[in-house]
């Protein structure tokens, strides 16, 4: 099967073929177009903005894609149709559709979500640069994901391809909208998690104790909108002057949601008993939350195996819309193009 994959939910534009046999999964085209510079100067993405430049890049890029003009020789056109921003979407999903429908080939409507779960499949290409197939471990089911980016911080059993439970997710910001957030208040530029990571490398984790947001509640939920604040208030009384009293906040900071994460990740492994642990999504970029999430996992639950998606793949990609459209391909489960629409709020199902 050959699939034609799109992804237009935010600022990144991505377009990727998939072609398998169900055994080797090969790549031949994964091309992604980043916006981040076009954002950058107002500190997040611009809706509108962001849809104008995947007008400008999606065509260009399908170009480039080799993929004939007449979809010869591809089977299905699977696309993303949501959570994410509307006028992103829409791109992607009247691009993909209107393919679909002129080349009379299914479509695959692909939650964003569930492309960042199966990018979690994906092995390690640190050694095979240059490589188009990659080698894939499909976990044993049940698996728990944590699912960290953007726009989500969910925790998702997988029961089966496919099959969601949703277990907890947060109640506010997203971990990675925190980050973002606390790199504008100390004027580190956009997008903010990498750059608080890269701060909090020379910084002290106990320089400053903040809060931990719902550790201590009973259920799988998270909430990182007044650890946010607590930094505010902080850097309010404090202030930041000195590189090091920066890199100790953005340490701190970092270490009080990856122990929110890891804590309460663990506690659901210790719930529900996965066989597999899930990590994908732009905050699973993370050094420090993969070290710690990697090392409580060995101490704590060594029989359940870890899942982390490779670093190039934790980012927006078409690859992982490729994939999750493949394991839905295979079970037929196309949607019909004329109703498909960009769902900025669709759950898991
Ligand atoms: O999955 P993603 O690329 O887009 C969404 O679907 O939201 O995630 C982007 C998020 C941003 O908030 C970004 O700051 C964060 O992932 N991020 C990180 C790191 N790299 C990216 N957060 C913490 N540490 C990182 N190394
Ligand atoms: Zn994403």
């Amino acid at each position: 099967m050959r699939i034609l994959a799109i992804e237009t939910s935010c600022d990144e534009t991505a377009v990727a073929v998939l072609e398998s046999d169900g055994r080797v999964f090969h790549f031949p085209i994964e091309l992604v177009s980043s916006q981040v510079k076009d954002h950058a100067p107002f500190g997040g993405v611009i809706p509108e903005l962001a849809a104008r430049r995947h007008i400008d890049n999606l065509f260009p890029m399908l170009e480039q894609s080799g993929v004939p003009r007449t979809g010869k020789k591809i089977d299905a056109v699977a696309v993303t149709f949501g959570p994410g921003l509307v006028p992103a979407l829409r791109i992607g999903v009247e691009v993909a559709r209107t393919m679909a429908l002129l080349w009379g080939k299914p479509l695959v409507a692909v939650n964003h979500l569930e492309g960042h779960i199966y990018s979690a499949f994906i092995e390690d290409d640190s050694n095979r640069a240059g490589q188009t197939t990659l080698p894939l471990r499909l976990p044993d089911f049940p698996a728990l994901c944590l699912l960290v980016s953007g726009g989500h911080t969910e925790l998702v059993l997988m029961k089966d391809h496919g099959a969601y439970e949703h277990v907890g997710m947060t109640r506010d910001d997203a971990a990675g909208e925190a980050f973002d957030k606390v790199a504008k208040m100390l004027g580190l530029g956009y997008p903010g998690g990498p750059r608080v990571a890269e701060a909090a490398r020379t910084g002290h984790a106990e320089a400053v104790r903040f809060p931990r947001p719902m550790l201590e509640s009973h259920d799988f939920d998270f909430s990182f909108s007044g650890l946010k604040t607590a930094v505010m208030i902080y850097l309010k009384e404090h202030g930041a002057a000195a590189p090091q009293a920066v890199a100790d906040i953005c340490a701190s900071f970092q270490e009080a949601v990856v122990d929110v994460l890891v804590s309460k990740t663990l506690r659901a492994v210790n719930e529900f008993k996965p066989r597999s642990l899930l990590l994908a999504g732009g905050v699973s970029a993370n050094t420090r939350l993969r070290t710690e999430l990697a090392y409580a996992l060995k101490r704590d639950a060594p029989q359940v195996v870890p899942f982390f998606a490779p670093l190039k793949y934790t980012g927006d990609n078409a690859a992982m819309v490729a994939l999750a459209g493949y394991f839905r391909a295979v079970r037929r489960q196309f949607t019909d193009p004329l109703l498909l629409q960009a769902d900025p709020q669709c759950r898991l199902v």
